[in-house]
């Protein structure tokens, strides 16, 4: 948010540019999906915008790969290779199978679908690099296309990133010993962990709005203004004057002393150190929402 508000972050830039790529990516695919099925040409479009500018760029970005490639650590040689992808001259049939099953018109659950689904796309590893990247992006958008998530809220990365070492290993269990039950309850237990946790920032997130708003309301002198810029913080929760003067439609001025007065309520904190081009942050949402993170 504080790159996005020209503000130079902490976090390193590479990092942030691929948050940013996994939003555009993700948004961009739901918008596609009003006018393609979901399919391997979408995912192709998908990972080229998720590739943009991060690691991986100069890889292919949205073609399959061409070449052989193979799982292990980075700086590894073959002969250390946890696990050697498919070959490339079987990729086509591959995912031709694959994207067939993402159709498939039978019994199996959406949720236990997808974790067969994203289980089977890291182990084809079909691009050269973003595998990881655009297997967890996929869980959401093929979610949002059931219309089983109404918005692309679920992301599961957290989680696979926090238990990593059983993330792997699962995969692993699924190739040699076709352990297709441990990765499914490794995946749902993801899933319903982070559905959980989903549900309860959304209500702390409503509740610090409703308390917020009768806190304000006791002032004698709190305007529709006022509670317009509350419902603009929860959108932009890193604002200047000028924006904020802007989206509430009152002046430069008006809209500073309104930022200040919130600044001196503990609702927002300047965050540039400068007199002037001042930027607040809305903390109380910031520390709902980077929780866990
Ligand atoms: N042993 C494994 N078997 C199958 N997939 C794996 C294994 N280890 C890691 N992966 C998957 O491969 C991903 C890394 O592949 P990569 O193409 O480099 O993606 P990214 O660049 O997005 O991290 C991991 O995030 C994971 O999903
Ligand atoms: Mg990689």
């Amino acid at each position: 948010m504080e790159f996005e508000a020209d503000i130079k972050p902490d976090d390193s830039i590479d990092d942030i540019q691929e948050v940013v790529n996994y939003v555009r990516a993700l948004h961009f695919g739901i918008k596609r999906l009003r006018e393609l099925p979901m399919s391997l040409r979408l995912i192709k479009e998908v990972h080229k915008i998720l590739m943009e500018g991060v690691r991986g760029q100069h890889r292919r970005p949205g073609e399959f790969r061409r070449e052989q490639n193979f799982i292990g650590h980075l700086s590894g040689t073959v002969q250390k290779a946890t696990f050697i992808p498919p070959p490339p001259d079987r990729l086509e049939e591959l995912m031709g199978e694959w994207e067939h099953f993402l159709h498939a018109d039978d019994a199996i659950p959406p949720l236990v679908r997808i974790g067969l689904i994203h289980a089977q796309f890291e182990t084809i590893h079909p691009f050269m690099d973003g595998n990881g990247r655009a297997g967890r992006l996929l869980i959401t958008l093929y979610l949002a296309w059931k219309e089983i998530l109404t918005h692309p809220l679920l992301y599961l990365s957290f989680y696979l990133k926090a238990n990593r070492t059983a993330y792997y290993e699962a995969l692993d269990r699924v190739r040699k010993e076709g352990a297709w039950e441990a990765w499914l309850t490794f995946f749902l237990e993801g899933v319903r962990q982070t559905s959980r946790s989903a549900g309860q920032t959304a209500q702390e997130i409503i509740a610090l709005k409703d308390n917020l708003i009768q806190k304000l309301s006791k002032h004698p002198e709190t305007t529709l203004t006022v509670i317009r810029l509350v419902d603009l913080l929860f959108a932009k929760p890193v604002i200047g004057t000028k924006e904020a003067a802007e989206h509430l439609e009152v002046t430069a001025k008006r809209a500073g002393q309104l930022l200040r007065q919130f600044a001196e309520e503990g609702i927002l904190r300047e965050i540039t150190g400068k007199q002037r081009y001042r930027k607040f942050l809305f903390q109380p949402y910031m520390d709902i929402i980077s929780r866990g993170t």
